[in-house]
């Protein structure tokens, strides 16, 4: 049995300077693959899903079987509940057996956003379940998390530390300009200095609160490393994965069109997913860190 929560998994990251990957699913096949990739490539993963699709699935449904599968996998692997701006539904997601779960109270003003924030990780700390929080806003949308361009905020590094302290979250996702979705431009402008900050003030004294790089789809692979090598320990993959699951099968049934076995789109699926989390373990170092 190797499920862990969060913090574990990526204090060491952050120890290490490697990052996990964190991957958003929509249905079963998509963790299935994410767990295979991370067997063969004897590295940690996070498998996170959003609001939406965690309630069509149903969080227990989803948590049991993350649970059948992380029980067979040799590697740790956590279950994360990605922006979720419900109190309600982020104590559900612990209650079934979610080891990781996100508030996403960011669109609040400051106090709010730490009240809530705080609500959480008081009732998930009692259970051994990690909290990640976010300040400043991410642009784009990622599921009922929707935000403009020119109104996403970046993270102030002196209110990072406040918020970590009066929160007690466990993971802090700062936004530093990367973006939810496809970017618009090959180079977006991101602020790694900003970055660098907020991991010295926060981590710069050994690693405590491990920090998130929301908005993985489309960043060059040396922007990447970078944003790694600068404290980012846990990265989140949504947009590609979405594509790689459409395309496949719109790839597959479109050469296949009499072929009536649904086994075999799964498994074309399955494949293809795993193709892209061995890729990303590979670039974020996580690769045999198991
Ligand atoms: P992308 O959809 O841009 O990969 O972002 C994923 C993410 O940050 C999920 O929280």
């Amino acid at each position: 049995m190797t499920i862990v929560n969060a913090k574990e998994m990526l204090l060491k990251a952050t120890a290490e300077k490697y990052a996990v990957g964190a991957f958003n699913v929509s249905n079963f096949i998509q963790m299935k693959a994410i767990v295979q990739a991370a067997i063969e490539k004897n590295s940690p993963v996070i498998i996170q899903t959003s609001v939406t699709p965690s309630k069509f699935r149903q969080p227990d449904v989803v948590a049991a079987v993350f649970k059948t599968l992380a029980a067979e996998a040799p590697v740790p692997v956590c279950l994360h509940v990605d922006h979720c701006n419900e109190v309600d539904y982020c104590k559900t997601c612990a209650d079934v057996g979610y080891t990781n779960v996100m508030i996403d109270a960011s669109h609040h003003e400051f106090a709010e956003n730490i009240r809530q924030t705080r609500i959480v990780s008081d009732y998930c700390h009692t259970r051994g379940i990690s909290v990640e929080g976010e300040l400043g806003t991410v642009s784009g949308v990622e599921d009922q998390v929707v935000v403009a361009e020119d109104e996403a905020q970046l993270c102030d590094p002196d209110l990072a530390v406040e918020f970590v302290e009066k929160t007690q979250i466990d993971l802090l996702a700062p936004a530093i300009g990367t973006a939810h979705g496809v970017y618009k431009t090959k180079a977006p402008k991101l602020d790694f200095d900003r970055l660098a900050t907020i991991a010295q003030k926060i981590n710069g004294s050994g690693p405590t609160t491990p920090l998130v790089i929301h908005g993985g789809t489309g960043l060059a692979d040396d922007t990447v490393k970078k944003l790694v090598s600068l404290g980012g320990s846990k990265f989140n993959v949504s947009t590609e994965l979405k594509h790689c699951l459409l395309d496949t099968t719109y790839e597959y049934l479109s050469v296949n069109r009499n072929v009536y076995d649904p086994g075999k789109l799964d498994l074309a699926v399955l494949e293809a997913i795993a193709g892209v989390i061995k890729k990303w373990m590979d670039l974020l170092g996580c690769t045999g860190k198991a």
